[in-house]
């Protein structure tokens, strides 16, 4: 059904894996598309401006949304919408470095409680690498959308260079999108898409989401720490090491 769900040339879609940066390119896509989101003259959660494509969380008329409808997805590139393949319809694909994914990808899980929690990060690891995770391995997702990306009109992005120059990447994004803002309609958009800012955003912190409607196991943070490296404080040599091994087998001639 997913498959056959009707695209329109300027939809726009955000896809990553879990953890990659997905709620902060969602942040940015709807202030860059919705000016009341911008100068803050509406408030809107930004799950509902920016939608999950594959969980409809609060039950949207994704079939009667007006354009341009901006989703996010985790689908590999084998489960999207066929339409997708029109070569119109904009996707951004963002990644990250996948030791940082499994440390937030842990931390999420034991907080969360639809996800399955994990004593240990030795034991989270071996989960992370088997692909027994939503989003399944990471190795897959990301080789597999950038193999295939002759069929799609897409551009990938990282977290690490948004994290190093928001605005630039905010600039590149707008490019891609065709989407021209004047210097400050850029500031207010890179303002609001800080880190500190979204922490102390409701509408972007997910805080209410996760606590008032998925359900938490304990107190914490969507966005818990944000940063480059942290895998650094949590994996051991020997982690690393066979991270690091696991990595070069799969990731063997990939550019990016
Ligand atoms: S999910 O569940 O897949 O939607 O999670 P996702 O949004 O992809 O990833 C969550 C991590 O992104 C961090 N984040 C940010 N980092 C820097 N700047 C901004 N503005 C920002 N917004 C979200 C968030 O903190 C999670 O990473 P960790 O490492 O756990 O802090």
């Amino acid at each position: 059904m997913m498959e056959d769900f009707e695209i329109r040339d300027d939809d726009v879609f955000i896809v990553t894996y879990p953890k990659s940066g997905t709620i902060w390119t969602q942040q940015i896509l709807s202030l860059i598309y919705f000016d009341g989101h911008r100068n803050s003259t509406e408030n809107i959660e930004t799950m509902d401006r920016v939608p999950f494509f594959e969980y409809n969380i609060h039950n949207l008329d994704y079939v009667n949304m007006p354009s341009p409808r901006i989703f996010a997805s985790h689908l590999p590139y084998y489960l999207v919408p066929k339409g997708l393949k029109n070569k119109q319809t904009k996707i951004l694909y963002i990644y990250r470095n996948p030791k940082d994914v499994l440390i937030s990808f842990y931390h999420f899980s034991n907080w969360v409680s639809t996800l399955e929690a994990t004593d240990t990060i030795e034991h989270y690891l071996e989960k992370f690498l088997d692909g027994k995770v939503v989003g399944s391995r990471w190795f897959d997702h990301i080789r597999g959308w950038y193999e295939h990306r002759h069929d799609f009109n897409i551009m990938f992005l990282s977290y690490e260079d948004m994290k190093k120059d928001l605005r630039g990447s905010v600039l590149k994004i707008c490019s891609f999108l065709e989407k021209k803002l004047s210097e400050e309609d850029v500031d207010a958009v890179v303002r609001q898409a800080t880190f500190q800012n979204m922490k102390s955003d409701p509408r972007a912190n997910y805080g209410n989401i996760i606590n008032k409607e998925i359900g938490a196991r304990s107190n914490g943070y969507f966005l818990r720490k944000g940063t480059i490296g942290d895998w650094k404080h949590h994996l051991t040599v020997k982690q690393n090491e066979r991270f690091d091994m696991i990595f070069k087998k799969n990731m063997k001639n990939f550019p990016l």
